[in-house]
């Protein structure tokens, strides 16, 4: 047996809907980079999943090159891993149609991201949109992942993969699909990267992104500006949200002797929120600059970024074809010529 045959399998998808933040990177592809060597891996950009917001063609092209190229400056590497364009790919449609003849109305009503989304968008409440972790499901299953790494914000689609995948083996009375688990980069918690606004998550449409390609002068700006309060007053007072969020990210970018120096300081009434927030905008600074500097090299290079985009749709399809094969056998779709 070939040494690919024994690695499992990885999946994991970005909108194109905008420049990768520091969500996407800390919840994501620091965890691609960290499995590309010892996984099958397939990494792609969901340009068909951001088909819900009706984005114009020019700007889902250069939304999905933008990706592309900062996929490769964090570091992933095409000869590793499979890096592919949803859309390149279309018997992901394919399954997508089967999965949703099993996909009821109440459940994909209930989920959360929905209920969001018709919230706050309820002019655009379309069907791509009720049936979104449905499609993400066939793209999971569809190269029989057993591992997903992704940011706590898809725990639950995640959950809904399982659910699909195990409801078309139990239909169809065949072990086809692995059950697809998350993956977290430090086997802990999946983790979710807050935004500096006071509450919520970091997130390309809420203007609160702290972005890989960014500059870094206006990376400082950015963290300065972060929404702190007046500095605790009582020995060990428990932290408002948007101080919380601030430690988090601490957390998560710089080293965890700089967290317990903050830590103590806050503790102990003495902490200045602007000696923090420079740090902070440093330790980002470092994490960002190379990716910055290999983003602006590569976005301009068409014939790299075609050359890879070839590769992956090339190496994506086969593994998605051999899939669908089988899954056309077990429905019963078979040709009668
Ligand atoms: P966005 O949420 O910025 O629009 P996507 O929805 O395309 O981006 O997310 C791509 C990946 O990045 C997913 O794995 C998602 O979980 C992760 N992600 C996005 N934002 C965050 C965040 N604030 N914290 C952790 N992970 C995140
Ligand atoms: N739904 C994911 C998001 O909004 C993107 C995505 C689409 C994805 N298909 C996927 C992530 C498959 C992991 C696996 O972030």
């Amino acid at each position: 047996m070939s040494e690919k045959k024994i690695k499992k399998t990885v999946v994991s998808g970005i909108r194109p809907t905008g420049n990768l933040h520091l969500g996407n990177y800390f919840g994501a592809v620091r965890s691609f980079l960290k499995m590309q060597h010892d996984f099958n891996c397939y990494f792609f950009i969901a340009d068909i999943h951001s088909l819900t917001t009706h984005p114009t063609p020019a700007n889902l092209q250069a939304g999905v090159r933008q990706v592309l190229a900062e996929y490769l400056a964090c570091g992933i590497d095409p000869e590793a891993a499979t890096i592919f364009i949803q859309s390149d790919v279309p018997e992901v449609t394919e399954l997508y149609t089967y999965l949703n003849m099993n996909a009821y109305l109440g459940e994909l009503e209930r989920t959360t991201s929905f209920k969001e989304k018709a919230r706050t968008q309820p002019d655009n409440v379309n069907a791509g949109l009720l049936t979104y972790p449905v499609l993400m499901a066939a793209d999971i299953i569809i190269h029989k992942a057993n591992y997903v790494p992704v940011g706590k914000d898809q725990e639950q689609h995640l959950e809904m993969a399982r659910t699909f995948a195990n409801r078309f083996n139990r239909m169809y009375h065949h072990k086809l699909f692995p059950a697809p688990k998350p993956f977290t980069f430090d086997g802990k918690d999946m983790i979710k990267v807050p935004g500096l606004d006071g509450s919520g998550k970091m997130g390309k449409s809420s203007g609160n992104g702290i972005y890989l390609y960014e500059d870094p002068a206006d990376i400082r700006k950015k963290v300065m500006r972060a929404v702190t309060d007046a500095g605790p007053t009582e020995m060990n007072q428990v932290k408002p949200e948007p101080v919380e969020n601030l430690f988090t990210l601490m957390k998560i970018v710089s080293a965890p002797e700089t967290v317990e120096y903050f830590e103590n300081q806050y503790n102990s009434c003495q902490i200045r929120y602007g000696d923090m927030k420079k740090q902070l905008a440093e330790d980002i600074i470092a994490v960002t600059t190379p990716i910055r500097e290999r983003i602006l090299e590569l976005v301009n290079d068409s014939e790299y970024l075609g050359k890879v985009a070839r590769m992956g749709a090339e190496k994506a399809r086969e593994s998605a074809v051999r899939t669908l094969t089988e899954v056309r056998e077990l429905i019963g779709l078979r040709k009668l010529y």
